[in-house]
């Protein structure tokens, strides 16, 4: 009885470590993390070393009295130039959401004050990169697995014969 419980066991433990890992999930990211979009703070330092993948976000939380953010081209972002916005993101609350659901450059900056201290960001979308082979981990996990259910049986059917 007590083999049969660790053999069930085994079969779930075979089934869970050969289940897929779940997608990787959109990420959203807290522009400025917990300086948020604010004034002298260097957003392509806080860019630096990320990737932004298709179906992440970018959240932006700031006083609404002061900043926005806006969507411009190329030559207007190098030029701190918001007279020609490509996209308003601003809804009015102070906390926008900008989807980046196109793989593109996107260039961002607060059209108050012609990027008022600095405040631009330029982000690179990319696709998703292609799902993580079955780590070779898990197929070994299943194999020892299956050797030890054979472990086990080989003995049953010894005994049987007997
Ligand atoms: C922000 O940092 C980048 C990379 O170090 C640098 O090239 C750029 O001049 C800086 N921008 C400002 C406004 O200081
Ligand atoms: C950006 O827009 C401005 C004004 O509409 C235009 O003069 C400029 O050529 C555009 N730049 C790019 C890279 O599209
Ligand atoms: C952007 O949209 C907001 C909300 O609709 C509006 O209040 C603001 O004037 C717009 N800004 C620009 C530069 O178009
Ligand atoms: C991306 O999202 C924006 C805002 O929700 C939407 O207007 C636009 O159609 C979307 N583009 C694509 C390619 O899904």
């Amino acid at each position: 009885m007590a083999r049969l419980t660790v053999l069930i066991a085994a079969v779930i433990l075979a089934f869970l470590v050969a289940m897929p890992l779940p997608e990787v999930t959109a990420k959203k990211y807290t522009v400025g993390d917990n300086k948020f979009w604010n004034p002298n703070i260097n957003y392509t330092i806080w860019a630096q070393g990320k990737h932004f993948y298709l179906g992440d976000w970018l959240y932006f939380v700031f006083d609404r009295n002061q900043h926005n953010i806006l969507e411009v081209n190329k030559t207007d972002y190098e030029n701190c130039n918001s007279d020609h916005p490509l996209v308003n993101w601003t809804r009015g609350a102070g906390r926008d959401v900008v989807p980046l659901n196109v793989t593109k450059h996107y260039y961002l900056l607060d059209g108050k004050g012609g990027c008022y201290g600095g405040m631009k960001l330029a982000v690179k979308v990319e696709k998703l990169p292609p799902p993580p082979k079955a780590a070779p981990v898990k197929n070994i996990g299943s194999v020892s697995v299956v050797t030890g259910l054979a472990q086990f049986m080989i003995p049953f059917a010894l005994l049987r014969m007997w």
